[in-house]
């Protein structure tokens, strides 16, 4: 017989073993393993090595050396298999000893998003203002995004350009699609609907704009809306409401400032801008809901009256926690999110 006839059977016979001798799960297929593979008579390994004697004469010598190396390395399978069945019997821990007493490894734990903590904290201030949460749905008809706002057909606000319009067909309501809202000022819509009067809610949630992503903006972001409607309400009340959500939330010494503006749903309106870093940001719009709307959500504008804002959720969060660039929210680095 060939040398290398030999040595392969050699090889075949140690991986059959080592695979067996791993195996065994209990001392039952451990002894069969070992009469199979060490046994004196019938052994796998005793016939391998009847078979030396048909070697070529002068590859005797190697023969022999390889099939103590095999014979050892098998009998050291065994008496491995035999000591793993000893200390308890895992068939995955080969020899290697588990070490209880070691640490565990840490698992990280996750925690909110920046923003949604930040929502979760609006709604709790605004909670204490006497305002509760209301929710509307990210896809908007036009009715509810525009006609009942007071923002007519024609109007620059409804331009393609300016909004996310949905382009398939079931999204329609007959021929004007729906689009992704683009303030939550539709909530208000929905409340008023829904509600009679007096109605004091926020809404928070996103909105969306063509918007290029810079430093400060970001084609999705967050508002919170507010709608307080009673039988006499002021202006007074708006900026009083105002500075309070603002001292509780980016603390007591924040600056508010009202500049005129226009919103077809308030009138009169103003912007709203807090003082950060020696400068004016604005924070959002605001101002009296214009009688076109509680004519258009079915309230009387002789009985009823009332003021609505719209702020930037992430400019908030931003200006609370020194955030110099939005799209920082969105790029799931958690090495951001982790500091929050
Ligand atoms: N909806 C306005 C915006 O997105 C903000 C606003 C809300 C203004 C309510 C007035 C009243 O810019």
């Amino acid at each position: 017989m060939a040398l290398a006839e030999f040595l392969q059977q050699l090889d075949d016979l140690a991986s059959a073993a080592d695979q067996a001798f791993g195996s065994a799960g209990d001392s039952d297929s451990l002894e069969a393993a070992r009469v199979e593979y060490l046994g004196a008579k019938q052994g796998r390994l005793k016939a391998v090595q009847k078979q030396m004697g048909r070697v070529d004469p002068g590859d005797r010598r190697s023969a022999g050396m390889r099939f103590n190396q095999v014979k050892q390395q098998i009998e050291a399978a065994f008496q491995a298999a035999t000591e793993r069945l000893a200390d308890g019997g895992s068939t995955v821990q080969q020899g290697a000893h588990f070490d209880h007493s070691l640490p565990g490894t840490p698992l990280r734990v996750g925690r909110l998003h920046p923003i949604t903590q930040t929502i979760e904290e609006l709604k709790d201030i605004m909670g204490r203002l006497g305002f509760s949460a209301a929710e509307g749905p990210e896809i908007e008809d036009q009715w509810h995004n525009f006609e009942a706002l007071n923002i007519p057909h024609e109007h620059p606000a409804r331009d393609p350009l300016d909004n996310f319009y949905l382009s398939s067909a079931e999204k329609t309501t007959g021929d004007t699609p729906l689009l992704l809202r683009s303030q939550t000022s539709t909530v208000q819509i929905r409340v008023m609907e829904n509600t009679p009067p007096p109605v004091r809610i926020i809404s928070l949630g996103r909105v969306y704009r063509p918007d290029t992503a810079d430093a400060t903006h970001y084609p999705m972001f967050h508002q919170m809306e507010g709608l307080l409607i009673d039988r006499q309400v002021t202006m007074a009340d708006l900026k009083s409401v105002l500075r309070l959500f603002a001292a509780s939330y980016l603390g007591g010494d924040v600056h508010i400032r009202f500049r005129p503006s226009f919103f077809p749903f308030t009138e009169p309106s103003v912007e709203v801008d807090y003082h950060w870093n020696d400068q004016w940001i604005e924070f959002g719009g605001a101002g009296m809901v214009d009688p076109n709307v509680l004519q258009a959500v079915g309230y009387d504008p002789e009985e009823v009256i009332g003021f609505a804002f719209g702020l930037g959720v992430e400019r908030l969060c931003m200006r609370r926690h020194r955030i110099n660039d939005i799209r920082e929210f969105y790029k799931n680095d958690v090495r951001f999110l982790h500091q929050f």
